[in-house]
């Protein structure tokens, strides 16, 4: 089969890329490299069924050919976290609206089937610590709130693809993630998992950001690029929205701890407030897990990494950066 990727560069892309990979397919990855990374496919460079397209996803030329060629389409290109979506709120509206836009015109045109990247941000804030159903309402604050953009940019997508599927026929799969993470994800854009642990590797302080009482649910990143090809093998899934995501809850508090305890650090847990990172319009959710009962109707998905490995992982593969980084510079220098 050949596959296009959107974003083939980013973090989850690049883990999609070498499961297709290693399953025969051939893989066109296409990325603008904004916050994804030539490291992250490094490994793919000398693959023959892996071609990388340094170009953006709003090019609807290039688009246009490669998802002539694609069978499969997996549109995963976006502006994503909340330090990107605050600092460059016109770019994050762009971005997320129109290259989704683009590729469900161009999915029509040559008949294709395309997955659309959606995300649990989509629920908003809701008050009660409940798992989240595909069906359950969206609460947002005010639009003077810029970090709701992003949720915002998300639901129509989602409106969109199901549009398409709905008057045009498309066959489309809309997956919701819920936190994500594991090795290539990088903490440059405020995300927590990796960001605790360079900060506590480096013994730098551990930086909480707001009371740290909000909690949140992790998914292995592996786990996340099975579902969603499975998902788009399963006839009876097109049409339809998924959570992809762990059921598992940490309170942010407890995830620093955890991440000082695993890496033996020195380092200092400072509870910091959002106004001082994100500025004075900013909200956050309490809580955020997913209920997983349709995915595993659907497609028998179970997560199969929990906090604990994820947490292993992610932090030996910041130590073997680290020694890769100091080796490097000892060659330098010598
Ligand atoms: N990681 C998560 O926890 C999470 C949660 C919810 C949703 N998602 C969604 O999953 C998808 C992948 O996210 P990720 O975590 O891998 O982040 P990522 O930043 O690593 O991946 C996004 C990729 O898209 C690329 N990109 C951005 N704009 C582009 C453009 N105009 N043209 C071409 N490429 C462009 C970036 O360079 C990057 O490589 C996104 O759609 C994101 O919204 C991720």
């Amino acid at each position: 089969m050949k596959v296009l990727i959107t974003g083939g560069a980013g973090f989850i892309g690049s883990h999609l890329a070498d499961l297709l990979i290693a399953r025969g397919d051939e893989v066109y990855a296409l990325d603008d490299l904004s916050t994804g990374s030539l490291n992250n496919i490094a490994h793919l460079k000398d693959q023959p069924r892996f071609h990388f397209i340094c170009e953006s996803a709003q090019n609807e030329a290039v688009m246009n050919e490669l998802v002539q060629k694609a069978d499969h389409l997996y549109h995963l290109a976006a502006v994503v976290g909340v330090q990107r979506v605050v600092e460059s709120p016109v770019r994050t509206l762009e971005v997320n609206l129109h290259t989704s836009e683009l590729i469900l015109k161009l999915a029509h045109r040559f008949d294709k089937k395309v997955l659309i990247a959606s995300t649990s941000e989509v629920y908003g804030r809701h008050k009660v610590n409940r798992p989240l159903k595909e069906t359950d309402e969206r609460i947002y604050g005010p639009t003077t709130v810029g970090r709701w953009s992003y949720a915002g940019a998300k639901a129509i997508d989602e409106f969109f693809a199901l549009a398409y599927h709905r008057e045009r026929d498309l066959p489309v799969v809309v997956t919701r993630f819920f936190n994500t993470v594991g090795p290539r994800q990088t903490g440059q854009y405020g995300m927590v998992v990796p960001r605790f642990v360079q900060s506590a590797l480096r013994g730098e302080p551990i930086l909480v950001y707001g009371d740290g009482s909000q909690s949140r649910s992790f998914t292995y990143v592996g786990d996340a690029v099975k579902a969603i090809t499975d998902l788009m093998g399963c006839p009876s899934a097109v049409g339809e929205i998924f959570n992809v995501g762990n059921g598992e809850e940490v309170t942010i508090l407890e995830l620093a701890k955890r991440v000082k305890a695993m890496t033996d650090s020195s380092s200092e847990i400072r509870i910091f407030p959002f106004e001082d990172v994100y500025g004075k319009d900013f909200e956050d959710m309490e809580f955020r897990t997913p209920d997983i009962e349709k995915i595993g109707q659907f497609i028998g998905y179970k997560p199969t990494v929990d906090l604990q490995e994820i947490l292993l992982k992610v932090i030996e593969h910041f130590r073997d950066l680290d020694a890769a980084t100091s080796q490097h510079t000892m060659e330098v220098n010598q």
